[in-house]
């Protein structure tokens, strides 16, 4: 591995991974290709380590003659696809462009891959890698007492996001099986940690409180999410690079369960803690139930003995130790807040999913 295109690294887990990459190997150079979408921001990438093994180029994963152009001119042999639209709640309300940048998107990589590493030219197959990123949403929901999902879990996406990662994923196999492109996929649960856009919960429910604004719940709040914290995200896609066995699919998990309920508290007393003076205080009187989100998946935990015995990872951070860091980066960061609230459609986009929310139950 020394040419690595990583695609979405300027939204929140591609970014974490450039960052990381740069730092656990000196010897990889990393082109990162990236559409600057409301999601993907550039101030995600200031203070890289070692920034010059890193090139920015901003462009869209559905353009071909572009990714030709780069698996080319910088000889990649190894892609980390992160881009893709992710927000489950715009999913619902805009599918086309899940369907467009998240299956039509993987496709064209694939194709691109096809054509650079395997077409003509069988010898150039080693050491090379496409490397999948996708989510614990393709396995569907859980009821309780359900075992977690694991590997072999049979797909049933709910939402329009998870149908189209579902779909991606299953092009990647079949490039893997029909035209022996080597790949691997992860398959992961909620990430929380810098840099993520206020659009998801955990960043959203601390700016909010921090400005006293109604802390949304959707539903009883009782949906249980696997969270996981960004960084052991990252050490974990570098273990399966590293070590892992090309074709095979390793589900990523952070081995905590909570509610989103159990969440919110949390993050209001660390937040209690730190803003002993705050008018907010206790920040927990701001939560406010709403509609629920429309087909909303009810539990997901990820069983990942599979990576753990395999390739010895383990999530290290705890819940309650994440959410302490995350806070504190926000508080610590309210230029990167500011920016990131500016962009885009943020504005209209909370209007739309929360002011007008019974318009669309
Ligand atoms: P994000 O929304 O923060 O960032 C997505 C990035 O992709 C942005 O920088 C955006 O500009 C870029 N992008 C979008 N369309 C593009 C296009 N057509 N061409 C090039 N770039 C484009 O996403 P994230 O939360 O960092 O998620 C990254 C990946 O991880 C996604 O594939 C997602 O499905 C998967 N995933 C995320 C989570 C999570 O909790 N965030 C969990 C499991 C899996
Ligand atoms: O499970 C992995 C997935 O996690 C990723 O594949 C997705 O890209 C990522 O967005 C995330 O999806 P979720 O829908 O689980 O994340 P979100 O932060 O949007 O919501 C987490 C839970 O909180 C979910 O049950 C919905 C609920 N929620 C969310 C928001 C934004 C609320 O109750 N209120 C809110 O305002």
């Amino acid at each position: 591995m020394r040419n690595v295109l990583i695609t979405g690294g300027a939204g929140f887990i591609g970014s974490n991974f450039v960052r990381y990459l740069l730092d656990v190997d000196p010897h990889i150079r990393v082109v990162n290709l990236d559409l600057l979408t409301y999601a993907g921001n550039l101030e995600n990438l200031t203070d890289l380590p070692d920034a010059d093994r890193h090139t920015f180029v901003k462009g869209d994963i559905c353009d071909r003659p572009l990714v030709d152009r780069l698996l080319r001119d910088y000889q990649v042999d190894t892609i980390v696809h992160f881009a893709a639209e992710t927000h489950v709640d715009r999913s619902i309300l805009g599918p086309e462009q899940f369907v467009r940048t998240n299956v039509f998107g993987t496709f064209t990589l694939l194709e691109a891959a096809r054509g650079f590493w395997i077409d003509g030219k069988p010898q150039t197959m080693s050491g090379v890698r496409f490397h999948h990123i996708s989510t614990d949403e393709v396995y569907g929901s859980l009821e309780p007492g359900d075992a977690p999902f694991c590997e072999t879990t049979p797909y049933a996406p709910n939402s329009p996001y998870a149908a189209s990662k579902a779909a991606s994923d299953h092009l990647v196999r079949a490039y893997a099986h029909t035209y022996g492109l080597p790949i691997t996929i992860t398959s992961c649960s909620n990430n929380y940690g810098p840099y993520q856009f206020p659009e998801k919960l955990i960043p959203l429910v601390i700016l909010n409180a921090l400005e006293g604004k109604p802390l949304p719940v959707y539903g009883d709040g009782l949906q249980i999410r696997d969270w996981l914290y960004v960084e052991d995200h990252c050490e974990a896609i570098w273990r399966v690079l590293k070590s892992g066995k090309i074709g095979e699919n390793y589900n990523i998990g952070g081995d905590t369960q909570p509610t989103n309920l159990e969440v919110i508290d949390t993050l209001c007393s660390i937040l209690d803690e730190r803003l002993r003076d705050s008018e907010h205080v206790p920040h927990i009187d701001l939560v406010q139930h709403i509609p629920d989100r429309q087909g909303h998946d009810r539990r997901y935990a990820m069983d990942i003995s599979k990576i753990r015995e395999q390739l010895g990872w383990q999530p290290k951070e705890k819940l309650d130790s994440g959410l302490r860091k995350t806070i504190d980066w926000y508080l610590d960061h309210p230029e990167w807040v500011a920016t990131a609230r500016q962009q885009g459609d943020y504005q209209r986009w909370m209007g739309q999913n929360y002011t007008n929310r019974k318009d669309i139950q």
